[in-house]
């Protein structure tokens, strides 16, 4: 059966889109099938991985609207040997909004990915967007674990309680086997007294795992979303690849 790992934070721009790219890449260079999952309307995984979204004809936003595809009928390939995207486009703004009135809403991603995907691939990474909305809620019922990007930033706390809570309320209520698989730290700057001291205090806190793998803030993953590629494939000898390499091999070794 697949791992599935949801990557989420509702605080825009902390690194979820890059990390799902990069740790695919990485897991697929050791030979992973993997599926990545798009639940964002801005669709920057999909363009992320290559896809051009005017070639999509089908996405996530079918699958989720009650039976209109499935997701075997939307995964395309990527240019990357081993990963396979199941692509958003902005129609996925409007799939959630008529997941509101459904019924067992929170369950779509769920259902869609029972089957077939747990079969196909190794792992599944699901994408989620800046919210705390169903497309989140989707992605974490769906999931057997979340990897919590950090900024480890100004401000990077501030909302992470709130995130912990509804992961909370999803494992009493929706699913009970959901676990963190631990907080990720980024756009880290060792030279600043200030990243140092987010990192620190990340570390203190205590509650969470925080992974060893830290990834630093680099041009080189600015310029990823411009190569429809995993920095492991684009500039596979660099740091921030590395980085990717560590942090697949500690999830592999979280289960
Ligand atoms: N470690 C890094 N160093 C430098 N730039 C980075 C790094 N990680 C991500 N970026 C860039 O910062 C921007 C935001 O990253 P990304 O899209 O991964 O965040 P996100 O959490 O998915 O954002 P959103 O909440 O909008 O979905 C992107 O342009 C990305 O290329
Ligand atoms: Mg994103």
């Amino acid at each position: 059966m697949a791992n599935v790992i949801a990557i989420a934070n509702q605080k825009g721009g902390v690194g979820k889109t890059t990390t799902a790219i990069n740790l695919a890449g990485a897991l697929a260079e050791q030979g992973f099938r993997i599926l990545c999952i798009d639940m964002d309307p801005q669709a920057n995984l999909t363009v992320g991985l290559g896809v051009n979204l005017g070639t999509v004809e089908r996405s996530m936003a079918d699958v989720l609207s009650d039976g209109r595809a499935t997701l075997e009928q939307v995964v395309t390939p990527t240019q990357t040997t081993g990963i396979d995207v199941a692509p958003a486009t902005l129609e996925l703004a409007s799939t959630e909004v008529e997941l509101f009135s459904a019924i067992g809403r929170e369950h779509a991603l769920r259902e869609a990915l029972d089957g077939w995907a747990g079969e196909q691939y190794d792992f599944v990474l699901i994408d989620c967007p800046p919210t705390l909305g169903l497309l989140t809620i989707n992605g974490l019922v769906a999931a057997d674990s979340v990897i919590i990007p950090v900024q480890t930033q100004y401000y990077a706390l501030k909302g992470l309680t709130a995130l912990v809570k509804v992961i909370n309320t999803i494992r009493s209520k929706l699913n009970r086997d959901l676990r963190i698989m631990g907080l990720l730290p980024t756009f880290y700057d060792g030279r600043t007294i200030l990243g140092r001291e987010m990192l620190d205090e990340l570390r203190e806190l205590g509650d969470h795992h925080v992974f060893t793998s830290i990834v630093r803030n680099t041009v080189k993953l600015g310029e990823a979303p411009l190569t429809g590629r995993p920095i492991t494939s684009y500039a596979g000898g660099t740091e921030a690849a590395r980085t990717f390499r560590d942090l697949a091999r500690e999830v592999i070794d979280l289960g």
